[in-house]
């Protein structure tokens, strides 16, 4: 028997939020976020499942669009970081795909290539995130030289990136908008897209006509101060594992590197096939809940590479190769994020290639 330690993708739950992009975002076109492995749930596993349905795929980089090309995809993908070599220009006109612009290096490399068709473009404005993308005063000035260049394609879109979003009440979301408002308006811009997750749910003001979700797609709420249900979305990853040990320790005795913990009583102690090396995070602290058959029980001593222990005193029939959840239904991943001291993207993100990803599709 292979090892235990699984990421079930419920795809069920994944049309369901794609229909909560859809309810909150009716009128817009949805530009799925499936860089980064699809945040850790199969890249081409969930571009299948959704690609009939949205109007667009992002990913960050060519290698990550090429694998969906590869896998014959079609729809329209977008490279969010755009170009990094001029080179990778033509496989990008080639394989028709749209690119992110955000620094004159690319702007010149592209009105420098000789490609096949022109390129569709999204011209990145720098709206107050300050990571990508031109100055808003510098926008029209690129917006008409790319207008005029025959390697670009018609319409040029526009793009930027929501800061604070998250957090319902910040202030920065209203100057952003502001600022990406007047651009379309004054540029006459067609399509432009400003909204992630967090601007999808909570700011409908900053829909405009491109939405681009990527968390709540995979049912993890964008927010600081909410979870996946608060929302109306259902998590798709189940990270699952089993029992592979059971001792009974004495009273005193510790558990794992450091001898961190100790048992309080002589009690069973439960060892899971799942560690940080597939993605469980190191960091959680002693007492963060896991599901041994379907029951919370809290972890114990340090997170290992391929294991973890756990206290079993509530489930004394527990028994070796009995199912464990390390996130999912009924253990929300905001709530281990927030106990690890990180965030559910990273948590999702960061399952590693040793979780076999399986489905009921
Ligand atoms: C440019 C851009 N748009 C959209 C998204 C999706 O964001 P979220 O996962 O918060 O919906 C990301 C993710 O980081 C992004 O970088």
């Amino acid at each position: 028997m292979s090892r235990p330690t699984q990421a079930f993708i419920d795809i069920a739950a994944l049309q369901n939020n794609l229909e909560r992009v859809k309810t909150c975002a009716p009128t817009q076109c949805v530009m799925a976020v499936i860089k980064a492995n699809a945040y850790g749930h199969g890249a081409i596993l969930v571009a299948n499942a959704i690609q009939s349905k949205v109007d667009a795929f992002a990913v960050c980089c060519l290698e990550e669009a090429l694998e969906l090309r590869e896998a014959d995809i079609t729809t329209p993908i977008v490279l969010l970081e755009g170009s990094f070599q001029p080179d990778e220009l033509s496989v990008i006109a080639h394989q028709d795909l749209q690119m992110v612009l955000h620094t004159p290096k690319q702007f010149e490399h592209l009105l420098k290539g000789q490609l096949s068709k022109p390129v569709n473009v999204w011209l990145k404005v720098d709206t107050g995130m300050h990571r990508l993308g031109f100055a808003p005063n510098e926008i029209e000035r690129i917006y008409k030289i790319l207008q005029a260049s025959s390697q670009v394609a018609s319409p040029i879109c526009l793009m930027s990136h929501l800061a604070c979003a998250d957090d319902r009440h910040d202030n920065t979301t209203k100057k952003q908008m502001d600022i990406f408002k007047r651009l379309t308006q004054s540029l006459n811009i067609k399509e432009a897209s400003l909204a992630n997750s967090a601007g999808i749910l909570g700011w409908p003001q900053t829909h405009a006509d491109w939405v681009r979700p990527g968390i709540m797609l995979y049912g993890a709420s964008p927010f600081v101060d909410s979870i996946a249900n608060d929302e109306g979305l259902q998590p798709v990853m189940h990270l699952q594992s089993t029992l592979i040990s059971i001792k009974r320790h004495r009273k005193g005795e510790a558990i794992g590197y450091g001898a961190t913990w100790r048992c309080p009583q002589t009690m069973p102690v439960g060892v899971v096939a799942i560690g940080y090396a597939d993605g469980y995070p190191r960091h959680a602290p002693t007492g963060t809940p896991v599901l041994v058959n379907g029951k919370r029980v809290p972890l114990v001593g340090r997170v290992s590479m391929d294991m973890i222990t756990v206290d079993l005193r509530s489930q004394p029939n527990a028994r070796i190769g009995d199912p464990v959840v390390l996130w999912g239904k009924n253990l929300p991943v905001e709530e281990i994020a927030n106990l690890a001291g990180t965030i559910a993207y990273e948590l999702l993100c960061h399952v590693s290639s040793r979780v076999k990803l399986i489905t009921n599709n």
